[in-house]
């Protein structure tokens, strides 16, 4: 959950890091630190708080700047977020500084041992004992890579570490299991960081640095190795976005920013992945599909991922009659679940990072099971672990709370679906193409919901002292309406609950008092009639009780109308579209009450964007 970042170069390396600290915030933003090896040596400051503090820290007790240093943001897991068990984490006597994104699980032993040689471990992280151990091999061979090799073969958990040492300046090795690196390369200088975004100002040649390897960076070289000491050549790859993309852009927040991205990012997803015959091109993945004989897909993802993922399974159920189910990653890897050569597994995932995935991708291919990754992130890991990749191109997501990831999200996995589709010859080229069309038209209706804002702003100040918000969706409305739970969760930090509407007379209708806020996200009339007729009636068994209904319905649905206390509506769209509508008064209804708490909206509490943790 960490963002970490190092650098070697001529350029003063205090600015480089913290411009990068500022990017990779949204990885955790509990304390940060930096180490900048100067004239007199490594200097080091740290301090709990967001990056800000640190700024500070920085203005009033400068650093002697150099031209090496790494720096880190951390999202706490051992030890609280202290000036104390900030990164970095100093050993051989001050001259030696770690950064770690992890979690060493066998760090107590380790610890024990360290102590044992003479260690005094300052801080309840489970990092410094890292420092300590890479100190302890330093001394036996005065060279920091095999130094860091020695160490975390004797690792276990997720890491990725950072370590500079005085006596030597213009290097930074670093290593990684489980959890991101890679490394910008630049005209004399070098980066390495957990995301691109820490150095795309500087340079967008990057390479991916793969499991268990090691990589040391000086001004004009980056050499790479696995963990058993073989060179390894590393995957080179460009980034393919500015780094303006990553900036709020007069935005006042990233959310805000990144909500209004959301047509864009479906039509980048979409764009020219559908053939006027309504097949699509999903490059390497398409022949992946044709070659696979898929009797079952399973879906894989967390969170708001697996919102979409589940509207994703619909889509596949009914377009290609494929059997099609969706797991929360951390729970499917625990419980034996079963699969065999038949299963086409497709991990849904953001930032390609997150552990639970990554693990239950893994799992997956232990199983010999058929993988996919729907990531957003070019050369992340779980992409880079699958047999094929469909990226979405939504651009860097920085708020913590995910938007137009999702919405994309959404869209590439109905292009999969289409493909699945014309494999198994389910679809006529008629529907395939009637599909295709309504796809296409979906940025074009997002747009028009971009205008919903104003209205979901004053509705957001009247309840920002609401204690509770039920939300209520059927089919793909049912996702919909637990994303728009979670989001208020998330970032308003206010109890919301998202149900199956069909659900609500199994127990949840109980919930209902006068006054109650319940957001229920309608069928259209045209496209599913039942549907709809079945959610009005559920829209006025609440009513009778007391709600107060927010209706999200398509315009002109006139049976809502007398039940309803407010109706935002939608313009006409088929009902595959119609939930990429729906979502987004929902995104901006989080953002606006947590604005009117006055929240961090791009940073809620206890988050952090990538789990990099179990
Ligand atoms: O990077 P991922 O898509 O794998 O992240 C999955 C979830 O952690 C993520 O969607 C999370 O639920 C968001 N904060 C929701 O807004």
């Amino acid at each position: 959950m960490c963002g970490i970042v190092g650098y070697v170069g001529p350029s003063p390396s205090l600015a480089v890091l913290v411009a990068g600290l500022t990017r990779l915030e949204y990885r955790g933003y509990d304390s940060a630190g930096v180490a900048v090896l100067g004239p007199d040596g490594l200097g080091v400051a740290k301090k709990a708080g967001k990056l800000g503090a640190l700024v500070d820290l920085l203005d009033h007790s400068p650093l002697a700047d150099g031209t090496t240093g790494i720096a880190h943001t951390r999202w706490a897991t051992h030890g609280a977020p202290t000036d104390e068990n900030a990164h970095p984490h100093l050993a051989d006597s001050g001259k030696l500084a770690l950064i770690h994104n992890g979690i060493i699980e066998n760090y107590l032993e380790l610890k024990h041992e360290v102590e044992a040689l003479g260690a005094v471990c300052l801080s309840e992280t489970d990092s410094e004992v890292a420092a300590h151990l890479v100190a302890h091999h330093y001394s036996e061979s005065g060279n920091l890579t095999d130094a860091l090799q020695k160490t975390v073969n004797r690792l276990d958990g997720a890491f990725t570490l950072l370590v500079t040492h005085q006596d030597h300046p213009g290097v930074v090795v670093g290593a990684r299991r489980n959890s991101p690196l890679v490394v910008g390369v630049g005209d004399g200088e070098n980066f390495l960081a957990s995301d691109v975004a820490a150095f795309v100002e500087h340079t967008k040649t990057a390479l991916s640095i793969d499991q268990d390897q090691i990589v040391t960076i000086t001004p004009d070289g980056v050499t790479v190795q696995s963990f058993s000491g073989e060179p390894v050549t590393p995957t080179p790859f460009t980034v393919d976005w500015d780094a303006s993309a990553a900036e709020k852009g007069g935005w006042s927040s990233f959310m805000a920013k990144e909500i209004s991205e959301q047509p864009e990012a479906v039509e980048n997803t979409l764009r020219g992945r559908i053939h006027p015959d309504g097949s699509v091109d999903l490059g390497d993945v398409n022949t992946l599909i044709a070659e696979h004989d898929t009797k079952r897909v399973v879906f894989l993802a967390c969170g708001t991922a697996a919102y979409a993922a589940m509207i994703g399974a619909y889509a596949v159920e009914a377009w290609a009659k494929i059997p099609a189910t969706v797991e929360l990653s951390h729970e499917f890897r625990y419980r034996e679940p079963y699969l065999d050569g038949h299963t086409l597994v497709v991990s849904v995932s953001q930032s390609g990072e997150t552990m639970d995935t990554l693990m239950a991708v893994k799992y997956a291919i232990e199983k010999q099971a058929t993988t996919v990754s729907v990531c957003n992130t070019q050369g992340a890991t779980i992409a880079r672990e699958s047999a094929g990749v469909l990226y979405t191109h939504a651009g860097p997501e920085v708020a913590v709370a995910s938007t137009k990831a999702f919405t994309s999200q959404i869209a590439a996995i109905y292009l999969l679906a289409l493909g699945l589709a014309q494999k198994t010859g389910t679809l006529s080229v008629a529907e395939r193409q009637e599909i295709a069309a309504d796809l296409l038209q979906a940025p074009t209706h997002m747009a028009t919901m971009l205008q919903s804002d104003e209205r979901i702003q004053e509705m957001a100040h009247w309840m920002a002292d609401t204690r509770s918000v039920l939300y209520l969706g059927r089919h793909v409305g049912y996702p919909i309406a637990l994303e728009g739970a979670l989001k208020l969760k998330e970032l308003a930090y206010i109890h919301a609950e998202g149900f199956a509407a069909g659900e609500l007379k199994h127990g949840p209708i109980a919930l209902i008092e006068p006054g109650q806020i319940v957001f229920v996200v309608v069928p259209s009339p045209r496209e599913a009639p039942t549907l709809h007729n079945k959610v009005v009636s559920n829209i006025q068994e609440i009513r009778a009780r007391g709600a107060r209904v927010i209706a999200i319905a398509e315009k002109g649905d006139a049976a809502v109308l007398p039940f309803a206390d407010e109706v935002i509506a939608m313009p006409p769209a088929s009902s595959w579209v119609a939930p990429l509508l729906a979502v987004i008064p929902l995104h901006y209804f989080g953002m606006e009450l947590a604005s009117a708490k006055g929240l961090d909206i791009d940073q809620p509490r206890n988050l952090a964007k990538s789990v990099t943790v179990e």
